[in-house]
């Protein structure tokens, strides 16, 4: 049986609906394992605010798409006449059926496989068969395949949302901005291409433990111990061993970025001298090091080399975009406790063929190699939190009174690495959302 947000905290109705699921330093395991919160979650925060669904560069031309979802919702990305895109409900304006059933394409039209009712890539209503018996006033226009509100591109990468009310886009990446901006202009600031395709996976977890994992800097030397143990057995002191001893004092930080974004950046510890000579052994990279080298001299070919290496940089997206390393990250609900998470790798539109080839590489490494480790305490947390009525608190206390905790000039809050400010920061932004839905919801009934 669910808790109610007043028997999880005996908060009374003139607060919001979700206040009760918290108390200071937890969280209520409802928000990750009840279906009414789920269902609640696609209305109100899926459905009301701006959702990641894809990059510009998937979609580079005429009539090429992609197809996503809005929490459950599918929909299409593709770009039109005149550069324009697209984010069109992917649900036939017939009996409902799904249009597009294919994860991308090029196509000047999708025909919808019940009865062929065919919709442009902007979604115009082009032809429905035998619609005479539709009678004289029937309306095509009115056929047209419903679109999300408002499409906003930020340098390429491409948000959507239901809401026509919803704040500039801009607005709502607050301080995630500037760090975006950062990863964007990383390798010389060339355009970054993503890849084609994702490396997909699903798992047994509700779409926030994920989030929440992202996010954390305490679980690295713990989840990933074997995958560590064996780079510093083969390769020596290279990225990630900073995570050793009390790692808080190292120069690694989590930042609150606004609106449930949020940051961990390594760069200082991961990137210290030369990202290049901290990056772990790859197949190929002494073939690739003496090519630029001897194209370029080595500071140029080091230089170039830094963009081929992880970024050093975890910054979240609230709610559904991860950027980490030189990935992209997108999670897709499923249900209460399923998701997939979609790895996008990335190059660099004009860099030399070395360092796009290890850009790519970098899929065999982290998101291979260390997701699996992630993947097997997204479900341990799933399991435990479900199975366990009696215990239903989540513990988010870490940095919480260790006045550890500054702001810096430029104004953005800071704590040591290990925090769980990250989750303290996302899930108010959650239940500011969740809660302003709920009195909506009042209101209209
Ligand atoms: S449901 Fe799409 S044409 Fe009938
Ligand atoms: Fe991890």
């Amino acid at each position: 049986m669910t808790l109610s947000a007043t028997q999880a905290d005996g908060a009374d109705t003139a607060r919001g609906r979700y206040d009760g699921y918290f108390r200071p330093g937890y969280a209520h395991r409802d928000i990750y394992t009840a279906q009414d919160v789920f269902d609640q979650e696609m209305l109100h925060l899926f459905g009301t605010t701006w959702v990641y669904v894809g990059h510009e560069s998937e979609v580079p031309a005429l009539n090429d798409f992609v197809t996503r979802t809005i929490g459950r919702r599918p929909v299409i990305l593709s770009r039109g006449k005149n550069n324009g895109l697209h984010v069109l409900i992917n649900r036939c304006t017939h009996r409902g059926a799904v249009v597009c059933r294919q994860a991308q394409g090029n196509a000047a039209r999708f025909v919808c496989g019940y009865h062929a009712w065919t919709f442009g890539t902007d979604g115009k209503c082009l032809g429905v068969p035998l619609s005479h018996a539709y009678g004289p006033d029937f309306d095509m226009e009115a056929q047209n395949l419903h679109r999300a509100a408002r499409v906003e591109s930020y340098r390429g990468f491409v948000f959507a949302s239901l809401n026509g009310e919803v704040m500039p886009l801009v607005d709502h990446l607050a301080h995630a901005r500037r760090y975006l901006d950062e990863w964007i202009d990383r390798g010389d600031c060339l355009p970054v291409v993503v890849r084609a395709g994702s490396m997909r996976f699903e798992t047994h977890a509700n779409w926030k433990v994920i989030y929440d994992n992202a996010g954390d800097g305490y679980h690295p030397p713990f989840s990933h111990i074997s995958m560590l143990r064996v780079f510093a057995r083969r390769y020596g002191d290279v990225d990630m061993q900073y995570y050793s001893g009390n790692f808080d004092e190292a120069p690694l930080i989590s930042r609150d970025l606004g609106n449930g974004h949020t940051l961990l950046d390594q760069r200082p510890s991961m990137h210290a001298q030369s990202a290049w000579e901290r990056q772990h052994v790859m197949p190929g990279r002494e073939k690739m090091w003496e090519a630029l080298s001897e194209k370029y001299g080595e500071g140029p070919a080091r230089e170039m080399l830094d963009a081929s290496t992880g970024s050093g940089l975890n910054l979240n997206i609230f709610p559904n975009l991860l950027i980490i390393g030189n990935q992209i990250q997108l999670l897709e609900p499923l249900a209460v406790n399923r998701t997939v998470v979609h790895w996008f790798s990335t190059t660099l539109d004009g860099a030399p063929d070395e360092v796009n080839a290890l850009r790519m590489r970098m899929q065999e490494d982290f998101p291979s190699f260390g997701e699996v480790d992630d993947t097997a305490q997204f479900e341990a947390c799933q399991t435990g939190m479900e199975c366990v009525p009696e215990m239903p608190w989540i513990d988010i206390r870490r940095h919480m009174n260790t006045d550890a905790g500054h702001r810096g000039e430029d104004g953005i809050w800071t704590e040591p690495i290990s925090s769980d400010q990250h989750m303290r920061c996302y899930l108010d932004a959650w239940r500011r959302i969740m809660n302003a839905g709920a009195a909506r919801a009042c209101d209209d009934a």
